[in-house]
């Protein structure tokens, strides 16, 4: 099964993604969308977005990282994809989803659905322009207010030579209140490969990733809140497709990566310093109670130090007899061990 780690503008940047591949379980992560207007954007810009086109634009342990381009003028989007191909990209992928305001008011975005002409030109204009061998791939919606438009952008996507579409599964009026209707992406599935077609939104657990792909009849699979809710999310999932038997991470381990997280974290505006914790805590919180709680120690801290003793001070709570499983060691959780070794 393959997984893709989804865009999340401001969430999933260099450090995020580093920290999930090295967890595992992702066989591909998608930069923050980089916004094209009309010109040829600098190559900073490309670098900022995706530092991992310093090494060979794959994350330190190895999964690729597509580059995301939005924007709505065929040839600027065309001509800033090929620099992005000139410093190393090893695939573009091209936004007709975003919901948000601004975007959608310059004419890009999930806005674009609602013409599946001028999809078709930039993805043509987009596939024309970079050399063969570079995957070209779309991310949209169902539609923009309704998901009339859905079959005719698909068929235009595919015609326009896409490689893969991947499809969250709501409009951009129904925003992410749930659900994501995942049946209602399977009109495409016709004489497409598999692997062509990979299906997001709400899925939030092993149970909801099996339906989602029973019911979108899809190949492929994208996490974005749910992966930040849950960083073992694809780990699990495959694990329950290879009958392997998984042991679950536990808030213990999943605190430890946010200490890593922390610790790398960009401490050059001391304004902004844990900003980044605080907002993985506000998705963990979902799935671990414990992250309330050190989330209400630390929401009002901005200060290095204060914010490291905090941490501490949560570490020492969580060694003195907080309720962890005694039967399961940290260093065995996350450990995919096969049913016949446990048998
Ligand atoms: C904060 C945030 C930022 C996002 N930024 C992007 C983006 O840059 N590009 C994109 O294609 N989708 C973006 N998305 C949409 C996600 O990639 C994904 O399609 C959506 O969250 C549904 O998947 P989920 O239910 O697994 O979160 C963003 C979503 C959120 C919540």
């Amino acid at each position: 099964m393959h997984i893709s780690l989804a865009p999340m503008e401001g969430v999933v940047d260099y450090p995020m993604r580093l920290l999930m591949t090295e967890l595992g379980g992702y066989d591909r992560c998608v930069t923050e969308f980089i916004r094209v207007t009309d010109v040829l954007l600098p190559d900073r810009v490309f670098f900022r977005y995706c530092a991992e086109l310093e090494h060979g634009c794959h994350t330190l342990s190895g999964t690729p990282v597509h580059i995301q381009l939005l924007g709505s003028d065929p040839d600027a989007m065309a001509s800033n994809a090929c620099r992005a191909v000139s410093l190393g990209a090893v695939a573009i992928d091209l936004n007709f989803g975003c919901p948000a305001k601004t975007v959608n008011k310059s004419n890009g975005g999930s806005i674009l659905l609602r013409n599946p002409e001028r999809v078709g030109s930039i993805v043509r204009a987009v596939r024309d322009a970079v050399p063969a061998n570079v995957p070209v791939n779309a991310k949209i919606r169902l539609g923009y207010e309704s998901d009339e438009t859905f079959e005719e952008v698909a068929e235009k996507v595919f015609a326009a030579g896409a490689n893969e579409l991947c499809v969250h599964a709501r409009t951009k009026v129904q925003g992410y209140k749930p659900p994501a209707y995942w049946p209602r992406a399977r009109a495409i599935v016709g004489g497409k490969p598999q692997a062509a077609l990979t299906i997001n939104g709400e899925i939030w657990s092993v149970d909801d990733a099996l339906t989602a792909l029973q019911q979108s009849r899809f190949g492929r699979l994208m996490l974005g809140r749910t992966a930040l809710a849950r960083p073992d999310l694809a780990l699990q999932i495959k694990a329950r497709l290879a009958g392997d038997v998984y042991l679950p991470l536990q808030w213990v381990d999943i605190f430890g990566l946010l200490q890593t997280q922390f610790k790398r974290s960009d401490k050059s505006s001391a304004r902004h310093i844990g900003n980044r914790t605080k907002q993985w805590l506000a998705y963990l919180k979902r799935t671990y109670p414990e992250a309330e709680i050190l989330f209400t120690s630390i929401k009002r801290l901005h200060d290095e130090s204060a914010f490291s003793r905090a941490l501490t001070e949560h570490e020492r709570f969580l060694a003195s007899g907080f309720p962890v499983p005694t039967e399961i060691t940290p260093s065995q959780r996350g450990e995919i061990r096969s049913v016949a070794s446990v048998s």
